[in-house]
């Protein structure tokens, strides 16, 4: 991992290191963000947000949609990588060329050796109130990858927690534009997010999260 990141930007946000292999890029997708947005649109109007059941039978708060060759899907029977979504039989859209643009860079800017590319990308939505409990990312063949995440529209908290579920945790902001990556021996670190919380001017009404992962 190298110290010297956005070396061509002297007024760029240092990368904040949340592990031997953790990087918090600030504002690092900012400069497309309105894009990415409009990519998740388009993705969503053939792959629609749901809600999906865990295995212990609840509804998530957050709504859920993926796109590449797998996407993350869970019901009754577990978690799971499914190469079509449940909800038409189709395969999932395609992971959009600026998201894997997008993962490459943030990579090479974190200072992550070079991996393939990603082949899943689960996106997540929240509404006010939503949220997401403390878990590991293990549903993946290949860690050799790091998870690349993208916050867009409303703050959240998220929660950075230890290799084992009761570990102490860290929370820290993640707004809109920010890139986090874990891999290596980050790779299984616990993390979850608060309940995503609205300003009275803010008129965002969600935060979004694209995790780009390699799934197979
Ligand atoms: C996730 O762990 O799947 C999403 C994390 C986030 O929304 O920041
Ligand atoms: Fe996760």
């Amino acid at each position: 991992m190298t110290a010297d990141l956005f070396a061509d930007d002297p007024h760029a946000p240092k990368p904040l290191r949340l592990g031997e292999e953790a990087v918090l890029l600030r504002g690092f997708a900012l400069g497309e963000a309105d894009a990415l947005l409009a990519d998740i649109a388009a993705i969503t109007s053939r792959a629609p947000f749901r809600h999906m059941i865990t295995p212990g039978g609840k509804s998530m708060s957050v709504a859920t949609s993926s796109c590449g060759d797998l996407g993350w899907v869970s019901d009754l029977h577990g978690y799971r990588y499914a190469s079509a979504d449940p909800l038409s039989g189709q395969p999932w859209p395609k992971i959009p060329k600026r998201w894997l643009d997008l993962a490459e860079r943030a990579k090479q800017a974190a200072g992550f050796a070079a991996s393939s590319a990603p082949d899943a990308c689960l996106i997540n939505r929240y509404a006010p109130g939503a949220r997401l409990s403390l878990h590991q990312d293990r549903d993946e063949r290949d860690f050799g990858v790091p998870i690349i995440s993208v916050s867009l529209g409303l703050p959240a908290v998220f929660l950075w927690g230890g290799n084992r579920r009761a570990d102490p945790y860290r929370t820290m902001a993640l707004s809109h534009g920010d890139v986090l990556l874990w891999g290596g021996v980050d790779r299984l670190r616990f993390h979850g997010v608060r309940p995503v919380t609205q300003d009275a001017l803010d008129r965002r009404m969600y935060r979004f999260n694209i995790t780009m992962r390699k799934a197979a």
